[in-house]
């Protein structure tokens, strides 16, 4: 049985007085939903997220990372900073960072792998635009965006991944996809890894990400191959992200 996962992925938003309130009432509202629970937030902020969440059920991680380990790369954060701020875990290939730092799928693999060797869990993002959606690509994008990863690490290392489905469609413009929609898009890519290696397929947890609210969550939760989410505006309240939380 797989468990449920929700992780809030803050983007570029907060800032210490609203981040310690956001905190706070989400450890405040947590009761033992039988779900995990983590925030990625900007890097400037993973050591609050340490002394705030420290000895409490939430995890918390970064939102990208260098595929170098330390050196002459200004800007960027290795997967040791992370951790050493005690990150669970990192995203990998975010459409936003496909789309405007031009990442392409093998960037986005070594980023995977970076964040394995460290002990990190990678939560590495899929989806399709909606023009690839209405050309009746889904299947061949997110397969390769995905295989690119699964090419790259051992076959060890398939269990220690967290995919997320984000439709690019969906994402902060309020069109969620179905539960349908959904469904079959985490049905293929759990098809997807069975292909490299059956067993871990059926314990990879494949988040959904895309305009997920309170309201919505409880029916796409509820698809066999939708083990949680990845919440984006919903997850900058501490009410709608423990009602998504709650839903599970
Ligand atoms: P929204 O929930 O704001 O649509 O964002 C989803 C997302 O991109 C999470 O990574």
């Amino acid at each position: 049985m797989r468990r449920k996962l929700v992780i809030g992925n803050w983007k570029m938003n907060g800032n210490r007085a609203a981040n310690s309130a956001l905190l706070s009432g989400i450890v405040a509202g947590l009761n033992d939903f039988g779900a995990d629970c983590a925030v990625c937030v900007p890097a400037p902020y993973l050591a609050q997220c340490q002394a705030q969440l420290a000895g409490t059920p939430v995890a918390w991680g970064g939102q990208d990372v260098s595929v170098h380990a330390s050196g002459a790369y200004t800007g960027e954060v290795s997967a040791a900073m992370l951790v050493d701020f005690g990150s669970t875990y990192v995203l990998c290939g975010h459409s936003e960072r496909r789309a405007y730092h031009g990442e392409s799928s093998a960037l986005v693999a070594q980023k995977a792998l970076a964040a394995l060797a460290s002990g990190l869990t990678p939560v590495v993002c899929f989806g399709e635009t909606l023009a690839q959606r209405e050309a009746g690509q889904t299947e061949d994008v997110i397969c390769a965006q995905l295989q690119a990863v699964l090419d790259a690490i051992e076959p060890a290392q398939v269990g220690k991944l967290v995919l997320a489905y984000e439709p690019v469609w969906a994402i902060g413009t309020g069109k969620t996809a179905t539960p349908q929609i959904a469904q079959d898009a985490h049905r293929f890519l759990r098809e997807c890894v069975a292909r490299k290696d059956a067993v871990a397929a059926q314990g990879v947890q494949i988040l959904y990400g895309g305009s997920m609210k309170p309201e919505n969550a409880k029916e796409l939760m509820a698809q066999p191959d939708i083990d949680g989410g990845l919440i984006g505006g919903a997850a900058l309240k501490a009410t709608d992200f423990l009602g998504i939380i709650q839903a599970v």
